[in-house]
């Protein structure tokens, strides 16, 4: 267990100081604070609702946002954050959309005393000292939320519960974690069989044509979908329905984010459950990034706090939703 966002959570909050010398401390009271926030995309519903809270939440703080679309590409994330480093920005902050690799760009940052923080996703880095904090979503524990929806769900039920699950992007935290603790919730019950499991990219496109082949491959013999995300459960359910079944009824359908979408889907019938994972990280994000300018510590992990939405609370939740 080496890669250090999963020993900042077991860990919970560690007290990190700001890294040694760098430089918003001395930045001036009255000189506008500049923020180079590199985006993974606009893969998904929650994934836009991550780049409005962050796109209004500069807006209101009256911070500088350099914004930059990576389209999906590790390469572009990176050649991004060189930019941020020549451009001498405040901080840096990024949402990587694979956890490996990052090293030498997050020392260029650390060399330049650019402080950088992580959110929604984590990195696999040893030194933990390349980055300042990590905000966002325990997705270890809403796979574990997904698994312990689907064991109560079929408590008392003795035949093998098929399931074929959708993964995120290959490589990326959310993919890694969701798939890992839902299977350390199912694996205590030899009932659940995973049958298949492919990636869908976190996409409706790639969600709708992975489950078609699932589909094509098992027909009647799915009784679960598992998708790492609303928007392949959505595209799922196109597919289902197109296959002649009855998405919720005859495939019990888990999926996490809790977008608008997702309520939709359960309000309609279509959805079983959907774990929250919030993308509303704008304002927890340049109140970071002011601490930071004031010389303030910030705590090294910051989870967010989450729950989970099954079909029957949909309709009175769903006024509520703000994604
Ligand atoms: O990293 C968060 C995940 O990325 C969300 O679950 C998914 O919808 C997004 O694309």
């Amino acid at each position: 267990m080496n890669r250090m966002n999963r020993r900042t959570v077991l860990t919970a909050i560690g007290a990190a100081s700001l890294s040694a010398g760098l430089p918003l401390g001395a930045l001036a009271a009255d000189k506008k604070l500049v923020l180079g926030f590199s985006q993974i995309g606009a893969e998904s519903e929650w994934r836009t609702a991550n780049t409005e809270s962050i796109k209004a939440a500069a807006a209101a703080a009256g911070i500088e946002l350099k914004f930059s679309d990576a389209q999906q590409k590790q390469e572009n994330q990176i050649k991004a954050l060189r930019s941020f480093i020549a451009q001498k920005v405040d901080v840096i902050a990024f949402s990587p959309v694979v956890e490996s690799g990052w090293e030498t760009v997050l020392r260029e940052a650390k060399a330049a005393k650019i402080p950088v923080i992580l959110t929604d996703r984590a990195v696999n880095v040893k030194d933990d000292s390349l980055y300042v904090t990590f905000m966002g979503s325990d997705f270890l524990e809403e796979g574990r939320k997904a698994g312990r929806w689907l064991v109560e769900k079929t408590k008392g039920s003795t035949g093998d519960v098929n399931i074929v699950e959708l993964q995120g992007t290959v490589g990326s935290a959310p993919a890694i974690d969701r798939k890992k603790g839902f299977e350390e919730i199912i694996k205590a019950d030899p009932k659940f069989k995973v049958i298949r499991s492919q990636t869908g990219d976190f996409t409706r496109a790639k969600g709708k044509e992975v489950m078609e082949a699932f589909l094509k491959a098992e027909g009647k013999k799915i009784n679960v979908l598992y998708a790492h995300n609303d928007d392949m459960a959505i595209g799922a359910i196109q597919a289902i329905e197109e296959a002649g079944l009855k998405p919720a009824k005859d495939i019990t359908i888990i999926s996490i984010d809790g977008v608008k979408g997702a309520f939709e889907a359960m309000i309609a019938g279509k959805l079983n459950v959907s774990v929250e994972c919030s993308p509303l990280l704008g304002p927890q994000l340049m109140q970071a990034a002011q601490d930071l300018k004031a010389g303030k510590t910030l705590p090294k992990r910051i989870v967010t706090q989450e729950s989970i939405f099954p079909m029957e609370v949909a309709a009175k939740e769903f006024p509520s939703r703000k994604y």
